[in-house]
């Protein structure tokens, strides 16, 4: 095989600089790319391969993380690197890519390229066409695709049916970050590894599950990108529901990209459908508002001063079979809430049976679980034991841990693993064309009735407050609350101190 080339669309971008050259470094410090290895990056921006490898030693410097800055490491780096300025909607540019790619390979080329799209999502259905149509689709080549994969149900099927046509499905890679966070594959081994929570992890014991992933940011300059988008999109369809299949799916026979993602499509399949659920009971968007100093939405750049853009979303969802049947996921993510946190918090049934005395109207309260993805990574498990002296008063204590225990163990970067999986043909963490179709499917009709009911209540929440109240009230029929986490991994059952 000849060396390695790895092709970056939206080279001059922001993920490219913040995110991909990192990785793409980290995996060179680490000794993971063959020597040879070769970078293009494509935009309409004007560079010579000189000033584009000025640019980005500019930004690695900024943006590497400091236990890896090396200056002669990264000069060894930058000497990899090469840029075409180009259009990617003519297909002018990729004749003159494919004639550089000869002269880089030789008459040795197999064609091991690895594309990788960081463009806006309009590029994806046009990109993969013009590799085809000058013939670098090789079989040895794979394709890398940011989220969002399609705008909806239709647009993920025309996606889906272009990618097909010009590459094998084990060449697509439509990447999800979330999926490549040491702390999401964690709780696969937590669930798999361990004897203890499996059989507990059911309608027998569970009474309902959270999951949050909500940031204290707004949407800072991509206002233009995220008016059309929304929570719904950016958010819920691709990384919540990933994280409901990774609590919820069946342990696989073997652990493998085919058997793995087989798992994660049933569940998704397995999703009670929407038709028949009252959308506004169980779904609640809102819009984050003014406050103090704090802009609202609507005055964000880039956003319509009438827009009705979600910035958060909270639903609650139903699993229909034997393991989850009645039990209710509830999740949410939003924008400019009190913190930046990910976590599933599984909260188990009471005991059938309460012999000790509720003291001072504080009653011994059911188990619960917290799985913090970030920050603090960890996991804290809530049970109440007797606080010392006479009588039985039960106190809530936590048993926590936190990953840092692990000790010396960087926790690597997931986009930093999820290439290197990709070089390594390994698709296992990436998603699967049946799976953004079921997921689609899933979330397709609350898209279409926001649509066909323009009235729908989009309700408004101060900057730095989680959320609107309506989120709390769908929770009441299940007698459940939301974990509202303060910024240390011990759970208080508290809303936060701003
Ligand atoms: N940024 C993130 O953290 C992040 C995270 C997850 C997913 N993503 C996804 O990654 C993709 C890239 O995001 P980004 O934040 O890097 O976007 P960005 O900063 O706007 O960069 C877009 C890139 O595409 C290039 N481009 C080529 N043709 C273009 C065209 N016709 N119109 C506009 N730009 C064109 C731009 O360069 P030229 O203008 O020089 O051509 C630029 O290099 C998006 O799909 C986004 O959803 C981003």
């Amino acid at each position: 095989m000849n060396k390695l080339t790895i092709i970056i669309f939206g080279a001059s971008g922001d993920l490219t600089k913040r995110k991909l050259m990192p990785a793409l470094y980290s995996l060179f410090y680490n000794n993971r790319l063959d020597k040879e290895f070769i970078v293009i990056g494509i935009s309409r921006t004007s560079f010579t391969d000189e000033t584009y490898r000025d640019y980005i030693r500019q930004e690695l410097n900024q943006f590497l993380d400091a236990t890896v800055l090396n200056e002669e490491l990264i000069n060894k780096f930058i000497n990899h690197l090469y840029y075409e300025t180009m259009d990617p909607t003519t297909v002018e540019g990729y004749f003159r890519l494919s004639d550089r790619l000869s002269q880089f390979n030789g008459c040795d080329d197999f064609g091991n390229y690895l594309f990788y799209l960081a463009t806006p999502p309009s590029l994806y259905s046009i990109i993969p066409l013009f590799l085809k149509d000058v013939g670098l689709n090789t079989k040895h080549s794979r394709i890398i695709v940011e989220k969002p994969f399609g705008y909806d149900l239709q647009s993920a099927l025309e996606l889906n049916r272009i990618y097909e046509s010009v590459f094998e499905e084990h060449q697509i890679f439509r990447i999800d970050h979330f999926l490549g966070k040491e702390t999401a594959q964690n709780l696969l081994a937590f669930r798999f590894a361990n004897g203890v929570f499996e059989p507990l992890w059911n309608r027998n014991y569970i009474d309902y599950i959270e999951i949050t992933a909500v940031e204290n940011i707004g949407i800072a300059d991509r206002g233009g990108f995220y008016d059309h988008v929304g929570a719904l999109r950016d958010m819920v369809q691709n990384h919540l529901i990933q994280l409901v299949a990774l609590t919820a799916m069946e342990p696989p026979a073997l652990f493998n990209a085919d058997t793995f993602r087989n798992e994660v499509v049933k569940v998704y399949n397995s999703l009670t459908p929407l038709e028949h659920v009252d959308f506004e009971e169980h779904i609640v968007r809102g819009q984050y508002t003014a406050e103090y100093n704090k802009k609202g939405y609507r005055e964000e750049k880039g956003i319509s001063p009438d827009s009705r853009t979600e910035t958060y979303i909270a639903m609650r969802l139903e699993i229909s079979n034997w393991r989850w049947s009645g039990v209710p996921f509830y999740i949410r993510t939003g924008k400019q809430m009190p913190t930046k946190v990910t976590e599933i918090v599984v909260h188990f049934k009471e005991t059938p049976h309460q012999m000790f005395h509720c003291d001072k109207g504080k009653c011994p309260r059911a188990n619960k679980l917290i799985l913090r993805l970030q920050p603090n990574e960890g996991i804290v498990l809530r049970i109440g034991l007797k606080v010392p002296g006479a009588g039985f008063e039960i106190k809530d204590v936590t048993m926590a841990f936190d990953y840092n225990q692990l000790g010396g163990i960087p926790s690597g970067d997931a986009y930093a693993r999820l290439i290197d999986d990709c070089i390594q043909n390994d698709s296992t963490l990436f998603t699967r064309s049946d799976a953004v179709e079921a997921s689609w499917k899933f979330f397709d009709p609350i898209l279409e009735y926001w649509k066909s009911h323009p009235d729908s209540p989009l309700h408004g929440y101060p900057v730095g407050t989680w959320g609107p109240l309506q989120s709390e009230n769908m929770m009441h029929e299940h007698h459940a609350e939301w974990t509202n986490p303060c910024k240390n991994l011990i759970d208080t059952d508290k809303y936060c101190e701003l």
